[in-house]
Order: structure tokens, then sequence, then C-alpha cells
């Protein structure tokens, strides 16, 4: 794989946003959004500006075009190509991977309803768990080998409200693995 093609893909593949929406904070699709897109606007500015380079390699251009033309994934995604190259494949993960991660973050933040649920999240077609999941660094140990071995404790039926992850220091390379919390080099 090369990987030029997906870091070209990652930076280009929603640049034409900038003419599919409107700017302020009430965001709006443009004209130019609703008639083109920004897909196909993104192959008019590859065009452009590739022919501002000289010699540049039509194959180059071609397979920027499909990272492009392909960064939904599926034709009811609007994508009129799938992805059929690695680095059209990647760059699609990566967007897809990005959407979601970006739409939980934003569910866990704003959803107002009560308790560990959300309501349906049609994006994501799902209900969305939004508390933090337990943490229990003082129920592990390791011994003299290194190795870790968990106290028998009966864990509290009501998960405990996790500490300040940023804060507290791991006592186990579990705890940190759990705690995604500092990672000693
Ligand atoms: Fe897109």
């Amino acid at each position: 794989m090369n990987d030029n093609y997906v870091v070209a893909g990652c930076i280009l593949h929603d640049l034409c946003k900038i003419y599919e929406l409107t700017d302020g904070i009430n965001v709006e699709y443009t004209e130019e959004g609703k008639l083109v897109g920004h897909l196909v606007k993104g192959l008019e500015i590859v065009d452009r500006y590739a022919y501002k380079i000289k010699n540049f390699p039509h194959y180059t251009k071609m397979h920027i075009k499909h990272i492009l033309l392909a960064h939904h994934g599926e034709y009811e995604y609007g994508s009129p190509k799938i992805p059929q190259t690695s680095e059209a494949f990647l760059v699609h993960l990566i967007d897809m991977m990005d959407s979601k991660m970006g739409t939980l973050e934003l569910i866990k933040k704003t959803d107002s309803s009560t308790g560990n649920w959300s309501g349906f999240v049609k994006h994501l077609d799902r209900i969305v768990y939004k508390s933090e999941l337990p943490f229990y660094p003082d129920y592990i140990q390791e011994d003299e080998m290194g190795e870790e071995k968990r106290e028998h404790k009966p864990q509290p039926s009501v998960p405990a409200k996790p500490k300040n992850m940023n804060t507290q220091e791991p006592k186990t390379s579990m705890a940190k693995m759990l705690g995604g919390l500092k990672i000693e080099e």
C-alpha cells in the first residue's frame, strides 16, 4: 500500500465541503452543494491544481480521484464508486470511524436522556451507552513475577463512579489498559 495516497486522501476527501456548505452557526447546503456535492467538486479541484503542475502523472491523478469518489464507501451513501484499492478502502474506513466516533462523543455530551442510555441515534441506528465504563484498579495486583492476579472480592452491583482518569497513576499494566492512562515509554 502507498501511504502517500492515504495521506492525500485524508487531506482532500472532504475539503470541498467548503463549497458544499455555508459557514456560520446555521450550516446549510449551498446551491453547488445541492447540485454537485463535495465528492464531484473534489474531482474538479484535483483537475484544476494538477493541471498547474507540469507533467503531473495521469495515473496518480486518477487514483486520487478514485479515493475521493469512493470515500463514502457505498452507492447508497453517495459514492458513485465503491473503494477498489487498498488506499481508497483505508481512507473510507478512517472517514467512517471518525464520523461514527465523533457522533458517539457528541451524543455522550449532549443527549438529554437521564440514566446510562441515550435516545435513539439515527446516524448510528442504535441507542448508545453514555457513561464511562467501570474501572477497578484496586482489585488487580501483580505477583513477584509481574503477572496480574485478581482478588476475588465481590464487585459492586452498581459500577463505582470512575475516578479522574487523567490524574491517577496506574498500578498495573492491566490498569493502564483499562484506564487509558499514561503509558510509560
Ligand atoms: Fe465526505
